[in-house]
């Protein structure tokens, strides 16, 4: 029989995918930049988002030179958004220490900010094919079906094995059509339900099919509840302007543009008063949003105020008509409450 990676590889020139935006060319910003926005993101939300990005920062030193504010702009709605800051510090730290020329060992690459053994060997693979390899969450459950590795990925010794059994797999040469293979495999054939085994170039040596275990393989995370958190958010409203709040750098959020949060106890009125020196006029309660995080659920309670026109303005803050707002920096369940309340707002 073939090898695991010769069946692989032949797979991906006749059945992977080969006109996906990023994989026009080599270059490796853009490479780089497709595998820090398919990390926990799938490749149809991305595709729009990369498209957008590219335009606005077409290389690295357009990104380097750009405000940290208008990255995070671009982001806005991807998510985790530690990864736009990280994408743009590690930019940066390309043209000061590297001479804007991107790294191209795997090493080197995993220590630009926000890149980890995993996607550093993709990039490295997908942009100078060296011969390193991947594991990222497609790749996993891959290798524990077809390797009949039990135990949850997440946990330190079976990513451990994985990795050793991701090692002794590489192919000796085509690198970038085996990673780019065992991506389109995870992602399109052998998926996390109802995987398409009869589709596999790998099916005949594969544990889990042979035995039958492609259901409980991978075994899924031991599940703890989700802890869940309830707040206020405040929609400060004075003459057609809603008052933003930049978020700390740090944390949930973290440098977007959010409303004002408070306790689910706490007077929205009187937190108006003490905290901002504004003074509500009316008070209206709106229904209940939530929102998943990876750690926690949270609940939040949207409270309209409509302000007495104000006299001062607190720091840190912006006031915005609501399509100026809707253009910001902002989460997107905070988007979508402001989209949804605009036209009741008179926005
Ligand atoms: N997921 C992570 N990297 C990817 C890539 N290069 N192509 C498709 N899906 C991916």
């Amino acid at each position: 029989m073939n090898t695991f990676s010769s069946r692989i590889i032949k797979w991906q020139h006749r059945q992977g995918r080969h006109s996906l935006p990023w994989q026009l060319d080599r270059d490796p910003y853009r490479i780089w930049l497709s595998e820090i926005m398919l990390q926990q993101t799938q490749v149809s939300t991305v595709i729009p988002y990369f498209e957008r990005f590219i335009a606005r920062f077409p290389n690295l030193s357009t990104l380097a030179a750009a405000q940290e504010d208008d990255v995070l702009t671009l982001w806005s709605g991807l998510g985790y958004y530690s990864r736009a800051r990280n994408l743009h510090a590690a930019a940066r730290n390309i043209i000061d220490t590297h001479d804007g020329r991107f790294p191209s060992t795997p090493e080197a690459i995993s220590h630009l900010p926000g890149v980890g053994r995993s996607t550093a060997a993709a990039i490295a693979a997908l942009a100078f094919g060296q011969n390193c390899a991947i594991l990222d969450g497609n790749v996993k459950r891959v290798l524990a079906r077809h390797g009949g590795i039990s135990g949850w990925p997440g946990d330190k010794k079976v990513e451990l094995a994985l990795w050793h059994l991701a090692d002794s797999r590489l192919p000796s040469k085509d690198i970038e059509a085996y990673t780019q293979g065992m991506m389109d495999l995870g992602a399109l054939v052998c998926t996390r339900s109802k995987p398409a085994c009869p589709d596999c170039p790998v099916r005949s040596d594969c544990i889990a099919h042979t035995q039958h275990r492609t259901a409980e393989l991978p075994a899924p995370r031991p599940r703890k509840p989700l802890p869940e958190k309830q707040i206020q958010m405040l929609l400060l409203l004075d003459r057609g302007e809603l008052m933003l709040e930049k978020r700390p750098a740090r944390g949930i959020w973290g440098g977007l543009w959010s409303l004002p949060e408070l306790l689910l106890d706490d007077d929205p009125e009187s937190h108006c008063r003490d905290r901002f020196g504004l003074v509500a006029h009316t008070q209206q309660i709106l229904p209940r949003i939530s929102h998943s995080f990876t750690h926690f659920k949270l609940h939040i309670q949207p409270v309209q105020i409509d302000l007495k026109p104000r006299s001062v303005s607190p720091t840190g803050h912006i006031w915005l008509s609501p399509a100026d707002a809707l253009n910001a920096a902002l989460p997107a369940p905070i988007r979508k409450l402001i989209a949804q309340l605009a036209p009741t707002l008179g926005l």
